[in-house]
């Protein structure tokens, strides 16, 4: 592999891998097309970056990543946009939503979402022969677990994933007119939405998530703009990331039989699969930093202001770190991997994102075992940050 790497190269974006390796053998840090971007690849490298905030600071985020209008009419700074001391007073406050207590009195909700989804998955193998895997599950079951977590009603969940999957369309991507347009008019309508429901839930508190971040805390509370901004992040970081974490499993277990047949013989398994599957297709492939100074890294001079994107996917199959890293192995030790990220932005939904993943797994591996994909070529989104099927039709086998 010659010449400057390109995030949006279509060879990329099919299998970024083989150009990792080559861009990690060559030392791991190093501008990429199409922005002249810093990609680090290297695992130790990666680590460092997100192990010092001081020094790389998230704020790049802000323009860069997530295409969300910034000035007056626009949400507030996001928490993963944000840098301390203002990150951690908004964590900290957010962090009380996303307790293992509160996660893990969620699960009989989770599963009763998705055998209600099952069994249209079933349904539609059984009168069509064949099922999208993303459609029918993937998409919809995140973001069904994070309508219900914020307190939406059921007749307005329909409305909710329009405006969600709005959203979620041009984060990461360049969009189109239509797009942008779609994106500021859903953008607004759910603003307006959750302005009336954090007003009902200041009077009238319920059991839901929206309650949990407008009560105060030691007279500090979150602002209704701070709740809008997380609301609006809650979709982009823990719908699209789910979706791609359920697809790229699927398709690493239809790849891998012998690790599908280990899992279905062996059920307790079923939460290592899914941190090897974090591991192996880091579903947040990368995100953005930029250098607040001159900073020295790996013998590497970053000049102030550049971007620098750590990229989670790469550190994950770096050998140094992970022997043996292009294998899928449900039994390997996959402690240290990068997916949820490190540091102080380490993922808020991780607690969340493994309750669903199990959830889901242990109703679908069962079933997978007696499907297989309709096409030999997998057809994967076209984002260099998120990474997963586009569609993934399964046929009985
Ligand atoms: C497989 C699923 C997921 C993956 C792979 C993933 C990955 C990540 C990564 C890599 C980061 C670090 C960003 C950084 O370094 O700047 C992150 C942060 C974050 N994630 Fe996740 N995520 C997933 C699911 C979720 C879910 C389900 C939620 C919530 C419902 C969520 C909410 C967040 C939030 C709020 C942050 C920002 C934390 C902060 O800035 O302090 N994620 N996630």
């Amino acid at each position: 592999m010659t010449g400057k790497l390109d995030l949006f190269d279509p060879a990329f974006r099919q299998d970024p891998y083989p150009f990792f390796a080559a861009h990690r053998a060559a030392g791991g840090l190093a501008p990429v097309d199409p922005i002249g971007a810093w990609l680090a690849t290297r695992y130790d490298i990666v680590s460092e970056i997100l192990r010092r905030p001081g020094d790389f600071s998230s704020t790049a985020m802000a323009g860069a990543a997530l295409q969300v209008r910034e000035g007056e009419d626009g949400p507030p700074p996001m928490i993963i946009t944000l840098d301390p001391p203002d990150h951690d007073r908004l964590r900290a406050l957010v962090n009380r939503g996303f307790t293992p207590r509160r996660i893990g009195a969620s699960e009989p909700r989770l599963r009763a979402i998705a055998d209600d989804l099952f069994t249209a998955v079933d349904a539609k193998l059984d009168t069509d022969g064949e099922c999208d895997l993303m459609e029918a599950l993937a998409i919809p079951f995140p973001l069904r677990v994070i309508a219900e977590m914020l307190g939406i009603e059921a007749e307005r969940f329909e409305e909710f994933k329009r405006w969600s999957l709005a959203i979620v369309a041009v984060f990461g991507r360049i969009p189109d007119a239509a797009a942008r347009a779609t994106f500021e008019a859903s953008i607004d309508a759910l603003g307006e939405y959750l302005e009336r429901k954090i007003e009902e839930r200041r009077r009238e508190p319920a059991e839901d998530l929206i309650s949990v971040l407008v009560e105060k805390e030691e007279e500090d509370a979150l602002t209704p703009d701070e709740v809008i901004g997380f609301c609006v992040l809650l979709l982009i970081a823990g719908n699209e990331t789910t979706t791609n974490l359920v697809g790229t499993t699927a398709v690493a277990l239809l790849e891998n039989p012998a690790e599908l047949e280990a899992v279905v013989d062996d059920p307790s398994l079923v939460p290592a699969l899914v941190e090897e599957a974090v591991r192996y297709a880091s579903p947040v492939q990368t995100l953005f930093r930029q250098a607040t100074r001159d900073v020295e890294i790996a013998g590497q001079k970053i000049p102030e202001g550049a971007i620098v994107m750590p990229s989670y996917a790469a550190a994950n199959r770096d050998p140094e770190r992970f022997p043996d890293p292009e294998r899928f192995d449900v039994r390997r030790n996959t402690q240290g991997h990068l997916g949820f990220g490190q540091g102080i932005h380490f993922c808020l939904g991780a607690g969340l994102a493994r309750l669903e993943a199990r959830v889901v797994f242990e109703e679908l591996i069962p079933r997978l075992a007696g499907l297989r994909r309709r096409d030999a070529r997998v057809d994967w989104s076209d984002s260099p940050f998120l990474r997963g099927p586009r569609s993934l039709p399964l046929v009985p086998r």
